[in-house]
């Protein structure tokens, strides 16, 4: 064994010990690099939790809030303006789209979630509202909400003429007492229909994840039946919400 041999082996050596404290130490500055982008990642979720969107349900001004209003009609145009925020709630709309397919959301448990979204998977009204075949309403929603799947009697769409997605509170008013476009029914059944019909009644009772239309069915009932009483005004069709 020659010295030259001993002096390359001993810089081998040496360099292989240099190499590896390096890989050591780039390796814990990497797993320190990881475990800080987590904490930063956990942490704005956590703030964005406490405050979901839209978690609290809007209030519904009772009867009694209207009467300081003296003129009749006004009172009524009044009152009108209160049951469109039901009307106009995606627990309605949702189920009363222009299109041939229903809405679904807006989700309070998932942040930034804001706006109805197309009914997932893909469904359409098919001929009698509940659905083509193989893809029935009933399929999946039950006579009562089952998870996150909402549920009620007789669940399907509500039928073209009676579609209230993007109209004014005035079209809607002047379609639901229109009997051409009601299903028939008189202004005595229609106070009836918001009073009592099961599939109005789920727009106060969906499933945890998604927000009920604003107060009460009675005190939505109690409006609807004053307004009807005082001649049921309509707003101008062209006036926006
Ligand atoms: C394959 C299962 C399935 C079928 C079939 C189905 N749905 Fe749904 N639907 C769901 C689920 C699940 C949700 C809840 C989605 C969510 O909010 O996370 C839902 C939500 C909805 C909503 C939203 C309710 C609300 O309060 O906003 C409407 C409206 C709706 N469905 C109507 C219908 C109609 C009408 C039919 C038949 C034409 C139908 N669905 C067929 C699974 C189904
Ligand atoms: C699951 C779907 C569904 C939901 C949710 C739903 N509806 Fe309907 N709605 C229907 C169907 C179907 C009809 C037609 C059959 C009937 O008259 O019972 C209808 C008819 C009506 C009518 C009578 C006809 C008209 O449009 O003039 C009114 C009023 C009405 N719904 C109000 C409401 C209100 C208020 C809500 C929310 C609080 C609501 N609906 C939620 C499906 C739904």
């Amino acid at each position: 064994m020659n010295d030259r041999y001993t002096n390359t082996i001993a810089r081998l050596i040496l360099s292989l010990l240099v190499c590896a404290s390096v890989l050591a130490t780039a390796c814990n500055k990497q797993k320190k690099r990881t475990e800080t982008t987590e904490q930063t990642q956990t942490q704005p979720r956590k703030a964005e939790r406490a405050d979901k969107p839209n978690v609290k349900q809007e209030k519904l001004r009772a009867l009694d809030e209207f009467s300081s209003i003296k003129d009749e009609k006004e009172r009524a145009l009044a009152i009108y303006d209160e049951i469109d925020t039901v009307l106009s709630h995606p627990r309605c709309v949702n189920c009363h789209p222009a299109g041939d397919s229903p809405y679904q959301g807006p989700d309070i448990t998932r942040i930034g979630d804001t706006s109805p979204k197309p009914h997932q998977p893909l469904v359409v009204r098919g001929e009698d509202g509940f659905g083509a075949a193989g893809m029935r309403c009933e399929t999946c929603h039950g006579e009562a909400n089952f998870e996150n799947v909402p549920g009620s009697p007789g669940w399907h769409l509500a039928p073209i003429e009676m579609a209230w997605e993007g109209k004014t509170p005035g079209a809607i008013c002047e379609q639901i007492k229109d009997p051409e476009r009601n299903g028939g029914k008189t202004l005595a059944q229609l106070t009836e229909h918001m009073q009592h019909d099961a599939l109005v009644g789920y727009g106060w009772n969906p499933p945890a994840h998604l927000q009920p239309a604003p107060g009460s069915q009675k005190i939505f009932g109690e409006l609807f039946a004053a307004w009807i009483e005082a001649g049921a005004p309509c707003p101008p069709i062209d006036r926006p919400r």
